[in-house]
């Protein structure tokens, strides 16, 4: 437990990804609880700026929302909205797959915000189960249908779609995975993050992490296993993850 200058006690330790480490806190001057992530200031100094930048940019339910950012001791804290369910990813290891009908009610959700995301001329770049935030978790009354009301989170990698570059960004980022496979061949647009938002669905109704086609893996490429699947959540997967991004299914607006 510690004090930040800026009137943040610290709790505990709640989530490490790959570049930061996010605190729960509240604020003293509200009493209001947060969530801090922590980062290493000299570490990659661009792609912090670039995060809150993005950050400060959105405004959307499902979406976390930023409060505040400041320095201290070499390091960067960016203060938002606190998800007291955690991430996605745990959610599946500790309860296994959603119905379909659950997988739909949180996809739609993402949707929503990827697609606000693209009409801001921004992509996610990292849609991952590991950054899909849980705010709310509601039990049906006479069936044990959960439903999950989420936010996105992690605009480390978030990238401006730069007039004059096709909205092609070439660099290599994301979680493996739930990369499309353009984004090897650093040539990719708003596409790739429907592909991951496919990967998402994938893992969402099979409770599996998506094939990693990353191609400097040595083994043969694994391939997606569609057969616990409803034919409707089958198909919709299949043209999500459609390897050819011309051919892949778009979003609506
Ligand atoms: N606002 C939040 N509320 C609750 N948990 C969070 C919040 N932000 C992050 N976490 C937890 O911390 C983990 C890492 O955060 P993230 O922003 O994805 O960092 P990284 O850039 O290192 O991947 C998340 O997967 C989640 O478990
Ligand atoms: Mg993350």
């Amino acid at each position: 437990m510690g004090i930040l200058s800026d009137g943040y006690v610290m709790g505990d330790r709640i989530g490490k990804g790959g570049f930061g480490t996010v605190y729960k806190a509240i604020k003293k001057l509200t009493d209001r609880t947060v969530a801090v992530k922590k980062l290493e200031r000299d570490k990659f100094p661009d792609r912090i700026e670039e995060e809150i930048r993005a950050l400060e940019r959105m405004r959307h339910r499902n979406i976390v929302q930023y409060y505040e950012s400041f320095d201290e001791g070499g390091y960067k804290y960016i203060v938002m909205e606190y998800c007291e369910h955690g991430d996605l990813r745990s959610y599946l290891r500790r309860n296994g797959p959603l119905s379909d009908k659950e997988a739909a009610h949180v996809l739609s959700q993402l949707i929503d915000a990827v697609s606000y995301i693209h009409r801001q001329m921004l992509m996610h770049r990292d849609l991952s189960t590991g950054n899909v935030l849980i705010s709310h978790i509601t039990r049906g009354v006479d069936d044990d249908e959960v439903k999950l009301e989420v936010k996105l989170t992690d605009f480390g990698l978030a990238t401006v779609m730069r007039p004059g570059t096709k909205g092609a960004a070439a660099s290599v980022v994301g979680t493996p995975g739930f990369v499309a496979p353009q984004v090897y061949l650093e040539n990719y647009s708003k596409e790739a993050d429907v592909y991951s938002l496919g990967a998402l669905l994938y893992s969402m109704t099979t409770g599996k992490s998506p094939p990693d086609i990353r191609p400097s893996r040595r083994e043969p490429q694994a391939e997606l296993d569609l057969r616990s699947l409803s034919p409707e959540a089958a198909d919709l997967i299949e043209r999500m993850m459609c390897k050819d991004h011309k051919r892949r299914i778009q979003l609506n607006g």
